[in-house]
């Protein structure tokens, strides 16, 4: 039995034990440290800021950033989700694929499905020719008000409608409500459920979807 004195030394003993456990856990395991800086710090960082990991990445941009210069946004997302947050942005890496997919197809009127930041609908904006448009769905209007600053700060605005509200419900809006055609390119990067039934809602929706028939998926590693 423990005396009365010594069990407080006994719980700080015990909680050390756990953090310390913690900390190698999370040091050693991949869906350990993916829990902790995903949804633990960044739920702490959330409440003690009283901002969201979005607007932390706006505030960087705004900060940091050429108004303007959609690279400089691109840069300034890259950089702060390289070296203090994590975000779901598609990335330098798989953003020069895209990139260059965009060049390949050089498209009149291009989609993408999941906007969240912006980060890819910047990227894909500053490619177009002009006169061309990109259309972007978000249904989290969180993230769709963080989008359009971003938009309209990197200078993009012009070429970019940002469209609030699930993707289900939006494309089969595409024709009347946004004088939608012909789509050149789609780029689905919201939830990957919707990947295929959204594929097929837009063949349905639009008879002449897409000129070259590719869309373009982000299938990342990293889990989302
Ligand atoms: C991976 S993020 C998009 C990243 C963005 N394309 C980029 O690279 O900067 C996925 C986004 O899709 C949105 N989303 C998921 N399912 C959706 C749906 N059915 N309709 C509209 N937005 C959706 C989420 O809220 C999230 O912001």
């Amino acid at each position: 039995m423990l005396e009365s004195s010594s069990v407080p030394l006994f719980i700080v003993f015990v909680l050390l034990f756990i953090l310390l456990l913690s900390v190698v856990l999370i040091r050693r395991n991949g869906t350990a440290a993916l829990i902790w800086n995903e949804i633990i710090r960044e739920k702490i960082t959330n409440f003690i800021m009283n901002q969201s990991k979005e607007q932390r990445i706006l505030n960087f941009v705004l900060q940091n950033a050429v108004r303007g210069d959609p690279c400089s946004v691109m840069d300034a997302i890259d950089k702060y989700c390289s070296q203090k947050e994590w975000a779901m942005n598609v990335g330098n890496e798989k953003g020069l694929i895209l990139d260059k997919t965009v060049e390949e197809i050089n498209p009149s009127v291009a989609l993408e499905l999941g906007t969240y930041c912006g980060y890819s609908a910047v990227r894909i904006a500053r490619l177009l020719k002009a006169g061309a448009r990109l259309l972007t769905v978000e249904f989290n209007p969180e993230f769709a008000a963080i989008a359009k600053q971003m938009i309209e700060f990197a200078g993009v605005q012009d070429k970019v409608k940002l469209i609030e509200g699930p993707s289900e419900e939006i494309i089969p809006q595409l024709k009347k409500k946004y004088e939608v055609d012909t789509l050149d390119f789609v780029f689905l990067d919201h939830w990957k459920d919707r990947y295929t039934p959204d594929t097929i809602l837009l063949q349905v929706s639009l008879h002449n979807l897409v000129t070259a028939p590719r869309p373009v998926t982000h299938c990342s590693a990293n889990p989302r």
